[in-house]
């Protein structure tokens, strides 16, 4: 990577996150402690979405923000979009491939999740990315494990209707798709800033918004590349960003 190559930070809190208003609302009140969680049989988390839309970047994100909310009483004096991981605990991590067995699944999450926790906030932390690959037979075995106490599900999928109807009642139910192109412009605006770059017009961010139809990848690419070419033009501003992958 030469130096005047332009990164986008990853995101660090909800607020580096474009999402519609009432996924936010959902994902703050746990933060905020207003929804226990996990508690009264509420123990998964399914963000469901496009391809691109930032599922498993989020999925990744949140064992951290949920640990500290609950353990670490600074996180509960400021914002809870602004709550960034302090306590870092374990997570285990399943790729739901294709055709995966799922009693060797269920079998595996069952044994890992009797040991004592020894995350700060005594939670077990499970992430499940596209966990619609499961079979019915597989999601129906995970189902059953859902009841224990102290075990946090996170899930992802592409497709909320191949979600076993338990699993989902059992979840806070995320939508990750296109959030108002307004919520984006923050953190479009600030790519351009951290580069030292005067960002283009809102108009303009809200086209590449638009022509990216929710996909964080797609909507990178295009901000970042234009970021790039006015670096490397010398320019310290951006007029036009050209809607190369969106
Ligand atoms: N809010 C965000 N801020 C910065 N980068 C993001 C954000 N959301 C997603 N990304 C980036 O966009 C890409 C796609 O996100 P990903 O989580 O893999 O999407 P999905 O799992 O929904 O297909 C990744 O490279 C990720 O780092
Ligand atoms: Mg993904």
């Amino acid at each position: 990577m030469t130096s005047n190559s332009v990164i986008v930070q990853q995101p660090k809190c909800l607020r580096d996150f474009a999402l519609q208003p009432n996924s936010r609302y959902k994902l703050e009140s746990i933060l905020d402690l207003t929804l226990p969680f996990p508690d009264n049989g509420i123990c998964g988390i399914i963000l469901y979405g496009l391809y691109g839309t930032g599922k498993t970047t989020l999925a990744n994100l949140l064992p951290g923000l949920i640990d500290t909310a609950l353990s670490d009483p600074n996180s509960q004096i400021i914002q809870p979009s602004l709550i960034v991981d302090t306590t870092e605990p374990y997570a285990d991590h399943y790729a739901c491939a294709q055709g995966q067995n799922g009693t060797q699944l269920t079998q595996q999450i069952q044994n890992r999740t009797q040991l004592i926790s020894l995350n700060n906030s005594s939670n077990h932390f499970v992430i499940m990315d596209e966990v619609d690959n499961l079979t019915e037979a597989a999601q129906a075995g995970f189902k059953a494990i859902m009841n224990r106490h102290n075990v946090v599900f996170i899930m992802t999928t592409n497709n909320l209707d191949k979600i076993d109807g338990g699993i989902e009642n059992r979840s806070v139910v995320i939508d990750m798709n296109v959030p108002p192109a307004a919520n984006w412009l923050p953190i479009l605006r600030k790519v351009y800033t951290d580069a030292n770059l005067t960002p283009p017009t809102d108009e303009t961010l809200e086209r590449v918004v638009l022509a990216g139809r929710g996909s964080a990848r797609a909507i990178f690419s295009d901000v970042v590349m234009a970021a790039n070419q006015a670096k490397r033009a010398g320019h310290t501003a951006v007029s036009n960003v050209a809607n190369l992958r969106s």
